[in-house]
């Protein structure tokens, strides 16, 4: 397994990072059986995968419960990340959806970071959180100022709660205002082969700043698998029925394109799934990859891929392939 550092935390996390947003069960993804998320948890941090991503907006709490189970008596093994800024069961803040009859509000506020901080403790079942992500940014009509965001954040910090800070789904300004308060050693955004918006901006600064971008759905939620076929329908109100990329059309480029790098997979002795994630790594330092897997012979499957380091000249090949695409 690759390791790298996360931001100029000290923290060294696999390159590879566990996602569990599915194993929280809700009807995003559907009912989820927790043993076998447990397994699956077990299954990334026996193959060396340290880095584990979770947040309470995932089943409403679910995912850091089942999460916190499975990492008892492993704490020290454990590299944990959760986020705050996304609450439900009062009317402050500015509405981001309803699930499973939940309306869930943005609110970063200060008072709502350090009533959420206690709350992951207790769900993880942990005294202290790895990297804590502000999961979406402030909206209107409820807008909290950055600074006081990060004045939660860093008296978190100082009080030993949290290792370090992490900022998701923002943009290039709203990460400068944060760094403009406070240190930042993570970015969560959404990275893939098919959706790279974060080349124009995002991934420059992070490189500038010494700042760990870490790839939310680089596996475009499994499409970059290979394993959605042509014929493959997506069940009833699956979210990802609304991606473009998922539309036959495009799915049969997508497709096209990965069957002809099965000569890559044998040079590397990877799968489709662990070269993705190695190109997605491949392009920057300090890149993390996020994958998210429910199941165990998925993770088994997909640790390899924070193995493989990819020759420069296949990089750009695959990336030319890719942007061909459109
Ligand atoms: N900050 C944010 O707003 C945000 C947003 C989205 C995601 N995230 C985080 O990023 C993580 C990853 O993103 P994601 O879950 O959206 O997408 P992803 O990692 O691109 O794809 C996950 C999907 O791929 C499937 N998969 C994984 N390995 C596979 C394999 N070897 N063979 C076949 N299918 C495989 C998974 O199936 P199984 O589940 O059945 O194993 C799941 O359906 C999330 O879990 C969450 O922690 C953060």
């Amino acid at each position: 397994m690759i390791f790298r550092e996360i931001g100029n935390s000290g923290i060294r996390a696999s390159v590879l990072a566990l996602g569990t947003w599915a194993i929280g069960g809700d009807a995003a993804w559907g009912k989820q059986d927790d043993d076998i998320s447990i397994r699956a948890i077990h299954a990334a941090l026996e193959k060396g995968i340290n880095l584990v991503d979770t947040a309470p907006a995932y089943g409403l709490g679910h995912s850091e419960r089942v999460v916190g189970k499975a990492i008892r008596g492993k704490r020290d093994r454990v590299i944990l990340s959760t986020k705050c800024g996304l609450v439900w069961g009062d009317n402050e803040g500015s509405q981001f959806l309803v699930r499973d009859g939940a309306v869930i509000r943005r609110n970063l506020s200060k008072k709502a970071i350090l009533a959420g901080a206690e709350e992951s403790l207790r769900n993880l079942g942990t005294d202290y959180i790895d990297i804590f992500i502000t999961h979406w940014q402030s909206a209107p009509p409820f807008i909290t100022p950055i600074s006081e965001t990060m004045e939660a954040l860093l008296q978190l910090k100082k009080e030993g709660k949290i290792r370090a800070i992490g900022v998701a789904n923002a943009t290039c300004e709203q990460v400068e205002e944060y760094l403009r308060c406070g240190d930042v050693a993570l970015v969560q955004q959404k990275y893939s082969m098919l959706d790279r918006n974060v080349e124009e901006g995002l991934l420059p600064l992070c490189e500038e700043k010494g700042i760990t971008l870490q790839a939310y759905s680089p596996l475009e939620q499994g499409l970059l698998t290979g394993r959605i076929g042509r014929d493959y329908v997506l069940p009833e109100g699956d979210i990802r029925s609304k991606t473009r990329w998922y539309q036959p059309q495009h799915r049969n480029r997508i497709l096209s394109m990965l069957e002809g790098w099965e000569p890559l997979c044998k040079k590397y002795h990877c799968n489709l799934s662990n070269l993705v994630v190695a190109w997605t790594a491949a392009q920057g330092q300090k890149i993390n990859v996020l994958v998210g897997s429910r199941k165990a012979e998925h993770v088994l499957e997909n640790f390899r891929g924070g193995e493989v380091t990819l020759e420069r000249e296949d990089v750009l090949r695959m990336r030319g392939e890719i942007e061909n695409l459109g």
